[in-house]
């Protein structure tokens, strides 16, 4: 597709599709012209308005300046400094969930490391029950899920409509009691921060907190599955990326390309705007394919290939402009620290199933279940 048609519209879904690296940045960049509030696109039906307000208001679908007010109350919290704090004690919590495991001599990677850990990390951070975490899996699993991919929509859209009211009801509570009685959690900071001088609503800090449970754990998740999966082709490199930190790092951004946990984002236009020759009209929907960016041939040499030592290794995996992702230092040490502590206690990793069950969403790219021995 980035050869024959680099920006297509599909009659199906109704969408303009940007294949090619260069596209998919300037759509990314020009928030003016292509917004993140994708619910003004033509095509879209919004269920339920009022219950999914706290998300469509949330930062990633937000517009400067509302964004960058939002973007403002936890930047100094995700910063690399803040998250390298972490690192000590997101250790203790990967050598936890290993010494559960390893002593069986076979784990499942997702269900025992990758799945738990950003959820604990995450759930410590908000100050909510890190034991609530199957709670958070079944409802980020909802969130997620494809609705324009389903073969029954409806009941998925009833479904998350049933989550919404779930989380609102969960968070709630949690937000009054911080505002009466403040903790030192990022539940209590997104709630009582006063950027330009007026707080958050309730909705806003709802919008965030779910944000913040179900966007950083699928995504992370699935960066350590894929990790695993890229590692196992190539046994030889195992030696060297246990031995070597800075070595481990490079080779996660090379799956960071190779293997994007997000595939796609949408945008929606706000102008008609020429991309390649094509005439995108405002009010249409524009999917940019960040799997197939960070493919590209003009931007990256033999893109097909998982190379771990690739330098430079530009990829768009977190995004790009003023979106990029929030999480990306906190995604980027729970993913060195879990692989790395992981290298070095299993000797010598190995998958165990061919079939590996993918994510149920087409905008993921990641398995439910990753045996090893
Ligand atoms: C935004 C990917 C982990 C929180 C984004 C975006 C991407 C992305 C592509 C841009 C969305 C857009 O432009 O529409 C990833 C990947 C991750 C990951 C691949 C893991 C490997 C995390 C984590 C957190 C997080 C751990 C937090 C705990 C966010 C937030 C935004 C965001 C809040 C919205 C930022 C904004 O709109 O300014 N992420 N993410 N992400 N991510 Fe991540």
């Amino acid at each position: 597709m980035r050869t024959e048609a680099p920006v297509r519209y599909d009659d199906d879904r109704q969408v303009w599709d940007v294949f090619r690296y260069d596209d998919t940045k300037r759509v990314l960049a020009d928030t003016e012209s292509f917004s993140s509030d994708v619910a003004r696109a033509d095509v879209f039906e919004f269920p339920d308005e009022d219950l999914f307000r706290p998300l469509q208001r949330s930062i990633l679908r937000s517009d400067p300046p509302r964004h960058t007010w939002l973007r403002d109350v936890v930047d100094d919290q995700f910063q690399p400094g803040a998250i390298g704090a972490l690192a000590p004690h997101v250790r203790e919590i990967a050598d936890e969930l290993l010494d559960e495991r390893l002593a069986d001599g076979e784990m499942d990677v997702v269900e025992d490391l990758a799945y738990p850990l950003p959820v604990i990390v995450i759930a410590e951070l908000l100050g909510v029950p890190a034991d609530d975490r199957d709670r958070f899996k079944q409802w980020s699993d909802v969130l997620v899920a494809d609705v324009s991919a389903a073969a029954d929509p409806q009941t998925i859209i009833e479904r998350q409509e049933e989550t919404i009211r779930e989380l609102r009801a969960y968070f709630e509570d949690l937000i009054k009691q911080r505002r009466a009685i403040p903790e030192d959690d990022l539940i209590t900071h997104i709630a009582t921060t006063d950027p330009d001088g007026h707080r958050l609503t309730d909705e806003d800090v709802l919008g965030y907190c779910i944000l913040l449970l179900v966007a950083g754990n699928v995504t992370t998740t699935n960066l350590i599955g894929n990790a695993i999966r890229c590692f196992d082709e190539r046994p030889e490199l195992y030696d060297e990326l246990a031995a070597d930190r800075d070595v481990l790092a490079a080779a996660i951004e090379e799956v960071l390309r190779y293997r994007s946990p997000v595939q796609a984002l949408s945008r929606v236009a706000t102008t008609d705007v020429e991309l390649r020759g094509e005439t995108i009209e405002s009010g249409d929907l524009v999917v940019t394919w960040l799997g197939s960016a960070n493919r590209d041939e003009s931007q990256f040499d033999d893109p097909d290939e998982f190379q771990p030592e690739r330098r430079p290794n530009q990829h768009i995996a977190f995004g790009h402009g003023v979106h990029f992702c929030l999480g990306a230092p906190l995604a980027r040490l729970e993913a060195r620290i879990s692989l790395g502590r992981l290298l070095d206690r299993a000797e010598g990793i190995q998958c165990v199933a061919e079939e590996r069950p993918p994510v149920s969403s087409s905008f993921l790219h990641g398995v439910e279940q990753l045996p090893i021995r």
